[in-house]
């Protein structure tokens, strides 16, 4: 059976995208679907490309029982629009240089992952990379949220 493809998309690969990708993970396997959705992350900008994730990202995610220690930053290639179902922006400007990146064919694929979770009022997970401890708690406040009504949605869809 194909999988669904999920790619979660950021700036630098190395704060937000991989939390989502981890924080999903963890509800995916803990939903007995990781047969059934593909995950992985990138980011629009080649800096950090190879890299772990920024030790504050490792940091804060492990004190929630989430780890993304083993993540490599990569960037993102008109490629994975190809591949994946669901290309999934952390912010506007992620999503505009995701759709400057897509064949037309696929922009509808792309979209901002906090719109899974409406009740939050937000509708970006804001960048983090220049804040503090507290930024990076809300990246995964933000993520924990829109990772739930994500896995929400696509049981909808596999059943
Ligand atoms: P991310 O955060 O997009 O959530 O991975 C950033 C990481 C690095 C930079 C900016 C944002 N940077 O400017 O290097």
């Amino acid at each position: 059976m194909r999988r669904t493809g999920v790619l979660f998309v950021c700036l630098g690969n190395i704060c937000r995208s991989p939390v989502a990708e981890g924080v999903f993970r963890h509800k995916v396997m803990a939903a007995g679907l990781e047969s059934r959705i593909h995950i992985d992350s990138a980011g629009t900008g080649t800096w950090h490309a190879g890299k772990p994730p920024d030790p504050r990202t490792i940091r804060t995610a492990a004190a929630r029982g989430f780890d993304v220690s083993t993540l490599r930053a990569r960037q993102v290639s008109a490629t994975d629009l190809l591949q994946f179902d669901h290309v999934l922006a952390m912010d506007r400007s992620n999503h505009d240089a995701l759709l400057r990146l897509s064949p037309p064919a696929h922009r509808h694929k792309i979209a901002l992952f906090m719109e899974y979770a409406p009740h939050t009022g937000f509708r970006e997970v804001p960048d983090p990379y220049y804040g503090d401890d507290s930024d990076f708690e809300q990246v995964l406040d933000l993520v924990e949220a829109a990772a739930d009504g994500l896995l929400a949605r696509l049981k909808g869809q596999l059943s």
